[in-house]
């Protein structure tokens, strides 16, 4: 007789939607910001419509209020993305400088199209709520430490059902020792290692960076375009997926592709499953 598991017991590791992504037989798409080519970054429309167009994953980037809630925005500057500069005046506003209620007041989307003016900067539990509800959600944090993240997925049950990812490998290391099952992807190449510039030379994935990555628990790298296919082979031996940012041009990721990478972030989802559904023909003849 088989005896049935708790919930929590059964929905572990193997069975989340997380860890469910890193099984899969085919590159990953991944909507960077969203879908951000036909809607502002980082904003709800946005999510919706990489959701809409498939995206296995949907990014997004966090930082923290003045009040410390998390908020979505890509800069550390309310600048480029939103009104604040037009409302409030001066320059170089800081996301950490005015509470979540100040923000909200902000309109994030009439930048980028008159048709999306009204839209506010979503909250990360607001987009959580929207991208959760069928998709999975890559969260990036730009600032702020692990525990407040850790808090807020745990709170919400949403642990490992999400992927999150960061530039700063100490923050992975610290959301590993918090919560060792949630799968995370350390983002490089970093500007600074061992206390000095890191060289363009340097910036390729290589043995070294991966063998670094590990020491944070993490399950993925996320990387520019300079990888190679012994650098990706080496991620694969060492059980780590390869996820490619910002992958734009079909031909590109075509290339990319044929190195082995597992996983392609882009502005534009619908053009990326196009070339998948055209390498997926083309290797069919
Ligand atoms: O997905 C990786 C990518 O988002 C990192 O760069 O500047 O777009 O957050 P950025
Ligand atoms: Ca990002």
């Amino acid at each position: 007789m088989i005896a049935l598991l708790p919930t929590t017991l059964r929905a572990a590791d193997g069975d989340s939607p997380a860890e469910k992504l890193l099984l899969a037989s085919r590159p990953l798409v991944i909507g960077h910001r969203g879908y951000c080519q036909i809607a502002p970054e980082n904003s709800l429309p946005s999510f919706k419509l990489a959701k809409t167009a498939g995206a296995d994953l949907v990014e997004l980037d966090y930082y923290h209020t003045q009040d410390g809630q998390l908020i979505v925005i890509h800069d550390d500057t309310l600048d480029r993305t939103t009104d604040a500069v037009a409302k409030w005046g001066g320059k170089q506003i800081r996301v950490d400088s005015k509470t979540l209620a100040e923000l909200k007041t902000l309109d994030a989307g009439k930048w980028f199209d008159p048709q999306f003016t009204g839209t506010t900067l979503p909250t990360l539990n607001e987009a959580l709520d929207l991208i959760q509800d069928g998709n999975v959600t890559l969260i990036e944090r730009k600032a702020g430490d692990a525990a407040a993240c850790v808090k807020l997925l745990s709170e919400r049950k949403l642990i490992n059902r999400v992927v999150v990812h960061a530039f700063d490998w100490q923050y992975l290391a610290d959301f590993h020792r918090l919560e060792p099952k949630q799968v995370l992807s350390a983002l490089g190449p970093l500007w600074a290692r061992d206390g000095r510039k890191v060289t363009d030379t340097e910036k390729v994935l290589s043995p070294e960076w991966i063998e670094l990555a590990l020491k944070s628990g993490v399950r993925a790298m996320g990387w520019n375009n300079q990888v190679t296919k012994e650098s990706v082979a080496y991620a694969h031996r060492k059980k780590l997926k390869v996820w490619i940012y910002t992958i734009n041009d079909p031909a590109e990721a075509d290339r990319l592709l044929d190195l082995g990478v597992d996983g392609i972030i882009t502005n534009n989802t619908a053009l990326m499953w196009r070339t998948l559904a055209l390498r997926r023909a083309k290797a069919s003849k």
